[in-house]
């Protein structure tokens, strides 16, 4: 029994390393990125939508969060250096940051996202 828990805890610790696939690593880091997920606000793939609808000036006006899944590298890096005027702030790695562009480049071929 002792053993068996032992052995639990161990294949537990280790478990994402070697049970998930790179692909899935990616996709969870961008739903839960230590913080409020990137889907939340730019959508399942990137895609970008409106985040809510206010009225200024009398005006219907959208909030939106911009598409993200065609930026370069560069630019996709930039909004992580910087405070930004709604995005919130993470603590991501370089390395973290790679996987999650790895997986909205995926989106990039054959969708047209929301138009700006
Ligand atoms: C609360 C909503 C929200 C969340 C959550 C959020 N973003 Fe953003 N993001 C925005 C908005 C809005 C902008 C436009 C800049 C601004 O006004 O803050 C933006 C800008 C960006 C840009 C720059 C786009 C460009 O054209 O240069 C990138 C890249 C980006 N976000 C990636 C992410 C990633 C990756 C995550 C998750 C780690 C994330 N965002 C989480 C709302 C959000």
């Amino acid at each position: 029994m002792r053993l068996l828990s032992i052995l639990l805890c161990l294949a537990v610790t280790q478990s994402w390393a070697q049970f998930m696939t790179k692909d899935e690593y990616a996709k969870m880091l961008y739903q839960n990125p230590r913080g409020v997920g990137c889907d939340q606000c730019h959508g399942e793939k990137g895609e970008g939508m409106v985040m809510s609808i206010y009225i200024k000036n009398g005006k219907e006006t959208e909030l939106r969060a911009p598409r993200i899944n065609n930026l370069g590298l560069h630019r996709f890096r930039q909004a992580f250096k910087h405070k930004n005027r709604v995005m919130p702030t993470y603590s991501l790695t370089d390395v973290e940051l790679a996987y999650i562009y790895y997986y909205l480049s995926s989106f990039n071929q054959n969708q047209k996202g929301e138009e700006k």
